[in-house]
């Protein structure tokens, strides 16, 4: 009896007691090595810690645990239950942010080797602490050993396409701890507004921070203009440097580094309606990209990284550096006479030119230039990172050449992509990315080899926002992804477990939207189109498909057979099961061998306006017996209209009782300039 009395006051005190007892662990992510011991300790809200961490890092710390759910408190004695310790090394673990974590009947322990380390031991209690309607909360016993697979695992926001306020990034910067991201990628200059406030250049803010559109689509269809800050009908906004050092002391103390992009030479029309001087035009709304040629182009762009260097602790600056058209420089006399005086061969080299410049600069103030994968074009500059993706191409290339990588290919990390059926989703910019492919990512290359393997850093979820105009919509579409990209990031392959991952996302929405978050219903996904899901049996299968006018190189679909192979396309052209046609109609002819009887024939194409795909403006399918003289079974004009923007698919079919040994279908293109026609299968059954 005096036993059970002394545990009871140890746990009033706040100190752990245990018991016998199984506890669900859900942490993501899922940390490397777990040993549970079947032990449950509880503890009281406002537990003591005590730390040996340096006074500032202690502070943070101290501030941090205080504010969250467990609310604990520092104290000074060594007897404290959770005890937080720096130490010298670990055996095992090589990253600076890992740690271990015991929790045991004498309380917890966390040792790690930097104060991140022992911020993510934090971050691995709050997710397993289960609180109980007394006060108190339980944890389970356990010995973790944990740490990054990956050193870089960013989030990625697109604040120029739609402004979201301070508030909101650091809304997400606090899930992004939560899931032991450490890299907050600021997206803060593009063609649909400048939003970080340059001193030495304030119509950047006045003049090409706003629109008299809010919706970037309105503002898209619409002229594509700005307004002034101070117009009636001007939406928009921008950082002030004072924003801007708000969130960048938030992000530090939640051992995130904040990297700020400013795009150029492309996607920078915002920047030249307000100092046309810098295009090759010189006139305003003629084209994104700075006159490279002009010496005022890089004054520019060097003070405005003078004062962004100034502001951002950040080792890496990203430049941006994709998709600058190069057509103006074509025409310009300035450029063309710096590619002559330079000795360059052509307009790509006449970017890298400006990149390598720039990356001078930016290693001059002791900083490391980062862009997307088209500053490869050209030639690479010396030190340059590169951020691959448009596919993991560019990336390997990198690598290969001893650069360090951030890998955010569409496929699998850009998070504007559709998540689930996208009749069931609110309008995305197409695509189709769902929590499971997005975790089925490993952006270490296996055609690399290991010491190639050692130069890529990391791994980004990137979010473009045309389609989203509002902050909700926004989170609904990075959560819960994002969690896949962190488990991407942090666990090493071995230890990732897709069926695990996908009960704790499912655990984690509830979490997220107890949180005031707004992620997206994983409980209601719906997945993959039906017909995709198993392939097909028909009379066509595999037969020879002859290609009157080709398919595009680009989506190939698996070249000559991919009509024929039984493989059904899924919600997106992207999926690589979708053949791709442009410039010319779709005619092939299916050669069955041998004169077949048949009942249907049918095939379907898809509508999705934003990238340029349309319905095929009509379909005929006709038959022949040699290949030479066809007669017309079947026509179609198609009667979705081309203003339908929302992806829309359309079976063209015939059925009656027909034999042929040749059956030729054609579609021809809308009539909408540069637009696309996309088929899966032709479909013949008897
Ligand atoms: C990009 O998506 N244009 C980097």
């Amino acid at each position: 009896m005096r036993k059970y009395l002394a545990l009871f006051s140890f746990c009033l005190l706040g100190i752990s007691c245990s018991k016998t007892e199984k506890m669900d662990i859900t942490v993501i992510p899922e940390p490397q090595v777990i040993e549970v011991k079947d032990k449950v300790s509880t503890f009281d809200i406002h537990s003591t810690f005590s730390s040996n961490l340096p006074e500032k890092d202690l502070k943070d710390l101290s501030a941090y645990v205080a504010a969250s759910p467990l609310q604990l408190k520092v104290s000074e004695s060594n007897t404290a239950p959770f005890r937080f310790e720096l130490v010298e090394s670990i055996d095992g673990i090589s990253s600076p942010e890992g740690y271990t974590l015991t929790i045991d009947q004498s309380g917890v322990k966390s040792t790690a080797t930097t104060a991140a380390g022992l911020f993510y031991a934090y971050q691995t209690l709050l997710q397993m602490a289960e609180f109980t309607a007394d006060n108190s909360y339980r944890l389970p016993q356990v010995q973790i050993t944990d740490y990054p697979r990956l050193d870089y695992r960013g989030l990625h926001l697109d604040v120029s396409r739609h402004f979201y306020d301070k508030e909101f990034v650091k809304k997400q910067l606090d899930a992004m701890a939560r899931y032991k991201l450490n890299r907050f990628h600021w997206h803060l200059t593009d063609g649909a507004g400048w939003r970080i406030e340059i001193k030495k250049y304030p119509e950047l803010t006045e003049n090409a921070a706003f629109r008299p559109y809010q919706n970037w689509q309105e503002w898209w269809k619409g002229d594509r203009k700005y307004s002034n800050k101070h117009d009636k009908e001007a939406h928009g906004g921008y950082y002030t440097q004072e924003d801007i050092r708000e969130v960048l002391e938030y992000a530090r103390q939640l051992h995130i580094t904040v990297i700020p992009e400013i795009e150029m030479p492309g996607h920078s029309e915002e920047v030249l309606a307000v100092y046309p001087q810098l295009s090759c035009a010189g006139k305003p709304y003629h084209g994104g990209e700075f006159c490279v040629g002009n010496e005022e182009t890089f004054t520019f762009l060097q003070n405005v990284l003078l004062e962004v260097i100034d502001l951002f602790p950040s080792e890496y600056i990203h430049i941006g550096g994709d998709e600058a058209a190069k057509n103006n420089w074509k025409k310009c006399p300035k450029c063309q006479a710096r590619i002559r005086k330079e000795g360059l061969k052509n307009e790509e080299e006449l970017q890298s030119y400006l990149i390598h410049r720039i990356e001078r600069f930016l290693n001059e103030h002791g900083r490391k230039l980062l862009g997307w994968d088209e500053i490869l074009e050209g030639g690479l500059a010396p030190g340059a990172t590169v951020m691959s993706w448009r596919g993991e191409e560019g990336g390997i290339t990198a690598a290969k050449a001893g650069h360090d990588v951030i890998m955010t290919p569409g496929a699998y990390c850009y998070l504007d992509s559709y998540q689930d059926a996208p009749s069931t989703q609110p309008l995305a910019i197409g695509g189709f990315l769902t929590l499971e492919k997005v975790y089925s990512y490993n952006p270490v290359p296996e055609q690399l080899d290991d010491s190639q393997k050692g130069f890529i850093k990391g791994v980004q979820g990137n979010v473009w926002t045309e389609y989203m105009p509002t902050p909700e919509h926004t989170e609904y579409m990075i959560y819960p992804r994002l969690l896949a990209i962190a488990e991407v990031g942090w666990t090493l392959p071995e230890h990732k477990n897709w069926e695990l991952f996908h009960t704790k996302a499912l655990e984690e929405v509830a979490w997220l939207q107890e949180k005031g978050y707004h992620p997206f219903d994983l409980s209601k996904e719906v997945g993959e189109r039906e017909v995709a899901k198993k392939p097909v049996e028909h009379l066509a299968l595999h037969k020879k498909v002859i290609y009157n006018n080709p398919y595009s190189n680009h989506y190939t679909a698996g070249g000559d057979s991919a009509l024929v192979d039984g493989i059904r396309g899924g919600w997106t052209y992207l999926d690589k099961r979708w053949q791709g046609f442009i410039g010319k109609d779709l005619d092939v002819t299916v050669d069955l061998g041998t004169a077949t009887k048949f009942k249907s024939i049918a095939t379907e194409f898809m509508q999705l306006t934003g990238p340029y795909v349309w319905l095929p403006k009509e379909v005929t399918f006709s038959i022949s017996a040699d290949g030479k003289e066809f007669t017309e079974l079947y026509k179609e004009t198609t009667q979705v209209p081309t203003t339908v923007e929302t992806l829309t698919f359309h079976t063209y079919e015939w059925k009656g009782e027909s034999e042929a040994q040749f059956v030729r279908v054609q579609a021809s293109l809308n009539e909408i300039a540069g637009g696309w026609l996309f088929l899966d299968e032709i479909v013949i059954t008897d």
